[in-house]
């Protein structure tokens, strides 16, 4: 079984899709973090993120790990760990800069349909109902209000020791809400067979249980 969940920064995605997975015995596939690794790299090797930079030369060097454990995921970067790395406000704004490259995406859409081959899965993101796994059994579509995302985003940096302020944080977020929703290649929306959910007022494990009971009565 797939289950494909989608929706903006700061909707909640990722902190319930990693409860959710674990209920349901799922792996669960953090594509944002593909996009975030492959701002690292650029990053790190100096790339400005255009479309002309990311040549196949390029692409074939940025290997992207994610291994399992009782920690959750981790995810490496040509063997280096960078699970804590691709969190910082650059690889944000990296990831959201280098996702609007078609031959970025197509590399790593392979790799996440690869990881979803034969296994229950639990996959979140942006285009994951309408274009890396259409067939989804249950598809999810995860928004809340931009202020409600910045406040959750801007304490969870807050407590990761980040330097941040709410004002710069919602700008951020208001800036790859458009950038994602506006791109020509599988752009952030929602698929018309997905369930809706406005977190703006519910609690992580109101929102985890939804998803849980809707999953259930598909199986
Ligand atoms: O956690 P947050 O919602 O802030 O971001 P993320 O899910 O880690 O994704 C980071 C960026 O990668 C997004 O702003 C998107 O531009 C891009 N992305 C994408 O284009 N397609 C996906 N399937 C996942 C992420």
């Amino acid at each position: 079984m797939k289950i494909a969940i989608d929706g903006p920064a700061g909707a909640g995605k990722s902190s319930i899709s990693k409860l959710a997975a674990k209920e349901l015995g799922f792996i669960y596939i953090d594509t944002g973090a593909m996009y975030r690794a492959a701002a690292v790299y650029a990053i790190k090797n100096g790339i400005e993120i255009k479309e002309e930079n990311m040549t196949e030369e390029v692409l074939n060097k940025i290997k992207i790990d994610i291994k399992y454990n009782e920690n959750g995921q981790q995810i490496f970067l040509c063997g280096e760990d960078v699970t804590k790395r691709i969190r910082e406000a650059d690889a944000s704004l990296g990831a959201s800069n280098i996702a609007v490259i078609p031959s970025v995406r197509l590399k790593l859409v392979d790799l996440q349909r690869e990881l979803a081959k034969g296994n229950d899965v639990l996959m979140d993101g942006r285009d994951i109902g309408t274009y890396v796994l259409p067939d989804a059994e249950l598809k999810i579509y995860l928004t809340a209000s931009v202020e409600e995302r910045a406040k959750r985003r801007l304490k969870e940096l807050i407590e990761k020791g980040q330097d941040a302020d709410f004002e710069t944080v919602k700008r951020d977020i208001e800036y790859r809400d458009k950038n994602d929703s506006e791109r020509e290649f599988a752009p952030l929306k929602k698929s018309e067979d997905a369930v809706l959910i406005d977190s703006t007022n519910m609690t992580i494990d109101e929102v985890k249980n939804r998803i849980i009971e809707l999953a259930r009565g598909i199986k």
